[in-house]
């Protein structure tokens, strides 16, 4: 079987692709190395996989290349490929999430409705619900994005359902809760709070540390984004959550503990476009996609500075 994955380079979607190839599918890679963050982490994921004789590898934006030949004999599409990031979506950066968050997937969609795709994945985020005090959050639940980012995920996300009613592209739709592990991006947290570590420098922490997140380990995602490709059913939308909702400074407390040494914390205020607290409801995603996470914050963060120390 065949899976397109796109954002192949990319932090999740490398993970990805090493699973599929693993189960035995022949996998067509796309990735434009967008420089959200340094292109050689981008070549550093790639390198893992880039030589597997059931790979191949485009390196093209989506927006640009000719969507129908990509899709050509593929089975399996996992729409991974986005500009992400919630601080950052604000003033004229906003045009980059738009270009590649939503006409991204549109020109996708287009593409795949006049094929016969066993399924497509897309690849939404718990950015869609915005502040609620309706917590764990619940995929019925009010979708109140409080970043730009948030919404032009969220705006896809319909476009995913719209396309499922209107041509029956079989779209799935899964909402990760603060992915993390080997190759985290590095304008996220545990990256550059690990790093710090590792040089000695001061860490930058926005609001009062209490805020909470349902951190999710990526092998988590990546059983999650498989299993979801073999859901019989389609235009629905599944929250991927790492089972537990931690507050950031119970996180510092362990990662200090992994790495033996103690942070230099340097407050600032909340910035614009976080959340305060994330907490995934996993019912619908453990009884429909038998999803269940399995790697718990401390062996997860383990791995993690395990994997930055081996770049440093
Ligand atoms: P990432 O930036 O590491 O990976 C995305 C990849 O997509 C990048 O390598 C980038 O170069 C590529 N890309 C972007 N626009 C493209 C285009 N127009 N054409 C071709 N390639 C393009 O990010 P990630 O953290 O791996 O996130 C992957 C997906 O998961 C994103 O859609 C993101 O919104 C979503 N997500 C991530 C998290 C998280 O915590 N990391 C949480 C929720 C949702
Ligand atoms: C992450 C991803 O970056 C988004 O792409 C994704 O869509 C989102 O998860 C999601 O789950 O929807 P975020 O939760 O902000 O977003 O993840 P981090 O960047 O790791 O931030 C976690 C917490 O650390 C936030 O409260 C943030 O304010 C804080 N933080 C981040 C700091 O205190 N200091 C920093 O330097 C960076």
């Amino acid at each position: 079987m065949k899976s397109l994955v796109t954002g192949a380079a990319g932090f999740i979607g490398s993970h990805l692709v090493e699973k599929l190839l693993g189960a035995g599918h022949d996998v067509v890679g796309i990735d434009c190395f967008l420089d959200n963050y340094p292109r050689h982490f981008k070549e550093h994921n790639l390198a893992n996989f880039e030589r597997h004789p059931k790979f191949r590898f485009v390196n093209e934006d989506l927006t640009k290349t000719d969507l129908k030949a990509l899709l050509l004999d593929v089975g399996y599409v996992f729409h991974l490929a986005g500009q992400p990031g919630v601080r950052s979506s604000w003033g004229s950066e906003f045009s980059r999430y738009t270009e590649n968050n939503l006409s991204a997937t549109q020109l996708l969609l287009e593409a795949a409705k006049d094929l016969k795709l066993e399924k497509f994945v897309y690849a939404s985020t718990s950015s869609v619900y915005g502040d609620t005090a309706d917590l764990p959050m619940r995929e019925d639940g009010l979708t109140r994005p409080v970043s730009p980012y948030g919404a032009t995920k969220l705006a896809a996300e319909h476009l995913c359902h719209l396309y499922s009613q209107a041509y029956g592209v079989p779209t799935v739709a899964l909402r990760f809760f603060t992915v993390y592990g080997p190759r985290q991006r590095p304008d996220m947290f545990f990256h550059i709070f690990m790093r710090a570590l590792l040089a000695g420098a001061a860490v930058p922490l926005y609001d009062d540390g209490e805020q909470t997140r349902d951190f999710t380990f990526c092998s988590d995602i990546v059983d999650g984004l498989y299993n979801a490709a073999h859901y019989p059913r389609h235009g629905e939308v599944f929250n991927l959550g790492g089972g537990s909702q931690v507050s950031l400074l119970t996180a510092i407390a362990m990662a200090e503990k992994i790495a033996g040494v103690k942070a230099n914390l340097q407050r600032f205020d909340r910035q614009r476009g976080d959340v305060r607290h994330t907490s995934a409801r996993l019912d619908l995603a453990r009884d429909k996609l038998n999803y269940h996470p399995r790697v718990g914050l401390e062996e997860g963060l383990k791995q993690e500075w395990q994997w930055l120390k081996s770049i440093s």
